[in-house]
């Protein structure tokens, strides 16, 4: 499968991808998840280097990368704020022109977009946003990915995002969702309303794709929802807004109640983990029948492994 046209880029948000592009990673993804559940042993990052950069604490994105380039015989290495000068003593430069003469690639994850952006303009090798303040983009296409599992083509599928709706997951979800023709509704208190700037980055490609992207702070917007998605009320690096998001959000718990009332039998629960269970999700929800949260949290693996064939070796094969 030749795919070209992706080698050497970074994947910083959706927005600079295609649709057609985010579909080719999709299918790509699907095809690797076949692989491995065959049992298949390929060796497709042999005698490439991942740097795994981290400012902020991760479970699933560290080891969605970690195994995905480990298993095909990459060598990943993971460098927390404690171990390398990240920012401190050096400038952000220097430490991105270094890392681009040792590694194949590099993941980030961590506070601001812009740190990010300069790994990807110093470095000259892709680089990969694994979640900032702005943005979580292999998130959102593990969660394109387990919409698709459900529902097939996810094309004029209606997904509601419910909790805080400014932070970096609602953001990734409105970008893919815009892009891909998803409907998709965020349902939160006014004080957390989405960026305007990114409402209307998002316009044209909805306006070219047939989304429908609202934004409510009723709870009437998840009638015919086929998936509801919530995330943690306070991200990492807003734990003193904590009290604060319970008042505002409270309302916005993801409960059976909710769920039901869609309107429809087959909506499935989304959530991208970790999640505080009690506050945004009830337990019987997100440890229920309808929750796909472990499935969508496999889908991270998956999905980052055929971003990283494409980007660093164009091709899947
Ligand atoms: N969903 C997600 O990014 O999880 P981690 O914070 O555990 O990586
Ligand atoms: N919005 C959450 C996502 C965690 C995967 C955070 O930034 O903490």
């Amino acid at each position: 499968m030749s795919l070209e046209q992706f080698k050497g880029r970074s994947l910083l948000t959706w927005l600079d991808y295609s649709p057609e592009e985010i579909r080719e990673l999709l299918d790509l993804s699907k095809l690797v998840k076949e692989q491995k559940q065959k049992g298949e042993i390929r060796l497709r990052f042999t005698g490439k280097t991942l740097a795994l950069l981290f400012e902020k604490r991760s479970t699933r994105t560290r080891c969605a990368f970690e195994t995905a380039f480990g298993e095909e015989g990459g060598h990943p290495v993971f460098l927390s704020t404690q171990d390398i000068h990240l920012g401190v003593k050096e400038s952000l430069e220097d430490t991105a022109r270094v890392l681009g003469r040792m590694f194949t690639a590099i993941q980030f994850r961590g506070f601001k977009q812009s740190t990010a952006e300069t790994l990807a303009e110093y470095s000259g090798v892709p680089v990969y946003n694994g979640l900032t303040d702005d943005y979580h983009p292999t998130q959102a296409l593990a969660d394109i990915q387990t919409l698709e599992e459900n529902f097939g083509c996810p094309r004029g599928k209606k997904l509601c995002f419910v909790g805080d709706g400014r932070n970096n997951v609602a953001r990734s979800l409105m970008v893919i969702c815009s892009k891909l023709g998803i409907d998709f509704t965020v349902i939160t208190p006014e004080a957390l309303n989405p960026d305007r700037k990114l409402i209307d980055a998002c316009a044209p490609f909805a306006a070219a794709s047939g989304a429908k992207i609202r934004v409510t702070a009723s709870l009437g917007g998840v009638e015919g929802a086929d998936a509801l998605y919530t995330d943690v009320w306070a991200s990492m690096g807003e734990e003193d807004k904590k009290a604060e998001r319970i008042k505002l959000l409270k309302p916005y718990q993801v409960n059976q109640a909710l769920m039901d009332r869609t309107g429809k039998k087959e909506t499935i629960f989304l959530h991208c983990l970790p999640a505080v269970k009690g506050e945004e999700v009830t337990a019987d929800v997100i440890d229920g029948p309808r929750s796909r949260a472990w499935d969508e949290a496999e889908n991270r693996k998956h999905t980052i492994k055929a971003v990283m064939l494409a980007t660093i070796n164009g091709t899947g094969d």
